[in-house]
């Protein structure tokens, strides 16, 4: 007899429906999965067994082949054991009832637990997508199964509660879906501690505001990791879109904490300096997606810049500009989204204070130069905003009055943002960092005056054509900041003041 149940599977953050296609036939015993099956996919048919025969039902001892559709994708991971389970079922005349529009996922236990598995977000938005009406998912994963609406969703946590309910024995209640509250992380420190430093602190706002990068250098103990784990607290509110996209890169790679369904701030990640390439970028065997794709629509910190290596920090160039990445393998192509702000820190020289007002740097100039050369001219050229922490003084320290808050600054930014989510509204572009050439052109026209200034900075610091498009989307947040929509002159000089520092460190040399 043959049975076909719904499953869901995964490619890339995005989900899509499997069908669970089981025959079972006369002829020798055997068990034949195809369909492109992972290991752990071939390794279901003993959980499954177990689980058949600890749960009091009989393993059909004929010939069995389940089929895994659409046969042209790779499926991993062992979401497959409880639609595979069921399949049997139908197809061994154990379980006669009708299943369509219903789609299952879920690792079993030898004992018939239902497990939890990593991609339920994604891959319940895709069963809404296809117009299924009811997923079951394991209960551990129920507050990602409660983000998605308009579809019902049954978590359950072993397959007898769930046979039961299907048999309309006991139903099981649906989850209630939960309301996006966008907030920012209260666990992260605020603004209001980081003294002085007037210049990087603005430079922070600029950032959050317009989703720039931001290199910072300056001598040991400036704050320069102090402010950038301050960001998280003044970046803008995720919409709801951004929450999902976010939050299925985290469910696909498992994690999520259990109890959270749908990220609430922006991710923020700092990778240590020792990450391999492909846990930063992304790939391996099984490709999963890295750092700079948990970051996405969040921000990427890499401190201490040039302990990490060469490969590491160019393979940051592609998905910088692009905003995805994608894996490539014999059995197909993945693509991971990442579109992140890049935030990192860095001395100017291997002591630390090269430049520095009053201690003297004990680097010999070719140190200084090898050092500082480890971040190559085409990734400093896709930071937009170059900043100097220089030491805070004894004054600033003890000032009687606190520096502004978090939520000020906040306030400050979200405002902001709202500008460009409006004036943006109905393309792809979210932030004045992704404009594309023609949006740049639009919305970063140059006053006459302007363009005498951007003609000559553009001469003296010897800008590229990204530079110079840099210099302009960061015009345009100070302007946005500014609440103005003209793109005046001093919007202009503020921005070039930020592309100033590689003169100093990079082209002295
Ligand atoms: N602007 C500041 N206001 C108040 N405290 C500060 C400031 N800058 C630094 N500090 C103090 O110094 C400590 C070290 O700062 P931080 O780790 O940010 O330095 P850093 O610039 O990252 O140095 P390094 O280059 O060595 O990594 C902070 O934890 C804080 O206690
Ligand atoms: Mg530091």
């Amino acid at each position: 007899m043959f049975s076909k149940i719904y499953s869901l599977g995964l490619h890339g953050i995005d989900g899509y429906v499997v069908e669970v296609e089981a025959d079972i036939s006369q002829g020798l015993p055997g068990f034949d999965v195809v369909g492109m099956p992972g290991m752990a996919v071939k390794e279901s048919r003993d959980r499954v067994r177990a689980a058949m025969k600890n749960c009091g039902f009989s393993f059909p001892v004929s010939h069995i082949t389940v089929n895994l559709a659409p046969a042209d994708v790779k499926k991993e991971g062992a979401v497959y054991d409880l639609p595979l389970l069921l399949s049997l079922l139908r197809a061994g005349g154990q379980l006669s009832l009708s299943l369509d529009g219903m789609a299952f996922i879920g690792e079993l236990s030898l004992t018939g637990d239902i497990r939890p598995v990593h991609g339920v977000l994604p891959m319940v938005l895709a069963a809404r997508k296809a117009g299924l009406h009811t997923v079951f998912i394991p209960q551990a994963n129920a507050a990602e199964g409660a983000v998605v609406d308009g579809i019902t969703v049954y978590a359950a946590e072993h397959i007898k509660p769930l046979l039961a309910h299907l048999a309309g024995e006991k139903p099981l209640v649906p989850l209630e879906k939960t309301a996006f509250r966008p907030h920012a992380d209260e666990s992260t420190p605020d603004f209001s501690e980081v003294m002085g430093q007037v210049v990087p602190r603005r430079a922070m706002e600029i950032a959050a505001a317009g989703n720039h990068n931001v290199l910072m250098i300056g001598p040991p103990g400036s704050g320069k990791s102090m402010l950038a784990k301050r960001l998280p607290s003044i970046l803008p509110d995720m919409t709801r879109e951004e929450a999902l996209e976010a939050t299925s890169v985290h469910s696909i790679v498992g994690e999520l904490p259990a109890d959270v369904g749908l990220l609430s701030s922006r991710p923020f990640r700092a990778p240590h300096h020792t990450v391999s390439p492909v846990g930063l970028t992304g790939g391996g065997v099984v490709p999963r997606p890295g750092e700079v794709s948990l970051s996405h629509n969040g921000v990427l910190f890499l401190d201490e810049l040039p302990e990490f290596t060469r490969q590491a920090m160019e393979g940051l160039r592609q998905p910088l500009e692009d905003q995805t990445v994608t894996i490539s393998r014999a059995s197909g192509s993945l693509t991971y989204p990442c579109s992140f702000m890049l935030v990192a820190a860095m001395n100017p020289c291997p002591c630390g204070y090269y430049g520095h007002p009053t201690r003297e740097c004990t680097c010999s100039p070719q140190n200084v130069k090898r050092y500082l050369s480890r971040i190559s001219g085409p990734l400093l050229d896709r930071f937009d905003l170059h900043v100097e922490v220089p030491p805070v003084g004894y004054t600033d320290l003890n000032a009687k009055t606190k520096a502004e808050d978090s939520a000020s600054i906040r306030a400050r930014v979200n405002t902001a943002r709202q500008v460009q989510a409006e004036r943006y509204a109905g393309t792809r572009v979210r932030t004045n960092s992704q404009l594309t050439p023609a949006l740049l052109r639009r919305h970063c026209a140059l006053s006459d005056d302007a363009q005498v200034l951007m003609q000559s900075a553009f001469d003296r610091l010897g800008l590229s054509a990204r530079a110079y498009d840099r210099l302009l989307k960061v015009a345009r947040t100070i302007a946005d900041l500014d609440g103005s929509e003209v793109l005046r002159i001093d919007h202009l000089s503020e921005a070039i003041q930020y592309r100033s520092l590689d003169r100093k460190y990079w082209r002295s040399r």
